[in-house]
């Protein structure tokens, strides 16, 4: 029988969702053949699953951090509830820029898109007002400093989600110290496992989401 993950599943799964957006297709495919690490781009499943969660949540300003080439930026930018409403994004690797303003040119939400090319706490500087909703899907090493930078500028009532949280399912072993990844994602885990600040549950879509509102 197939298995959860496995290729049949998630042709089912797809086949039972609503169709990919033609220039999110076009991105993905430019993904694969242009970069070296396709598999970090969310994806029809997962950019579908972000852009129904915008839709819930109907922020006014939305944070990413982790651009990459742009596909859950272009997902969730599709749900914001007006055209006022701001997501903002943060890619440190500036190489990646040419790609991303490529396809946010040719995106009927692209004014609603600001692209911050450097270091999260310049774009957080740079950007005034209370998040309602940020997604954190960068440097896994670098999660605990994220949140923790980030927490302060979400309001009551907010929401984080943060991707990549099984870490391939890394997470259930004891890593070898020189396994800086797991280690970090394990110690980010436990951070917000402990923190009273926010309520928290894992979703177990993809490589694991964990979906916090701030109390
Ligand atoms: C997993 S990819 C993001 C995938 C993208 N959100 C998507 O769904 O298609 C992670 C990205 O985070 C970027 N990154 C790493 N550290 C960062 C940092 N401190 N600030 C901003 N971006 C960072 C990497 O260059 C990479 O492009």
């Amino acid at each position: 029988m197939p298995q959860f993950g496995s290729i049949e599943m998630e042709r089912y799964l797809l086949e039972h969702s609503s169709p990919e957006d033609p220039l999110l297709h076009e991105l993905d495919r430019i993904t694969h053949l242009r970069t070296i690490q396709p598999r970090m781009v969310s994806g029809h499943l997962q950019g579908s699953f972000l852009k129904m969660l915008v839709r819930m949540a109907r922020p006014n300003l939305l944070l990413e951090v982790g651009t990459f080439t742009g596909y859950s930026a272009l997902s969730m930018a599709a749900a914001l509830p007006s055209p006022q409403a701001r997501l903002h994004t943060v890619e440190i690797n500036d190489e990646l820029e040419p790609l991303i303003r490529s396809f946010f040119d040719r995106s009927p939400f692209n004014r609603q898109i600001v692209l911050h090319i450097g270091s999260l706490n310049n774009a957080l500087d740079q950007i005034p007002g209370l998040f309602d909703f940020v997604f954190i899907d960068a440097d896994k090493r670098e999660y605990i400093d994220y949140y923790e930078a980030i927490l302060p500028r979400v309001r009551q009532g907010g929401f984080i989600l943060a991707d990549n949280v099984l870490w391939d399912g890394h997470v259930l072993q004891d890593p070898k110290p020189s396994d800086h990844h797991t280690r970090a994602v394990k110690a980010f885990n436990d951070h917000v496992a402990a923190d009273s600040r926010v309520e928290k549950v894992i979703i177990p879509i993809r490589d694991g989401l964990t979906l916090m509102m701030k109390r």
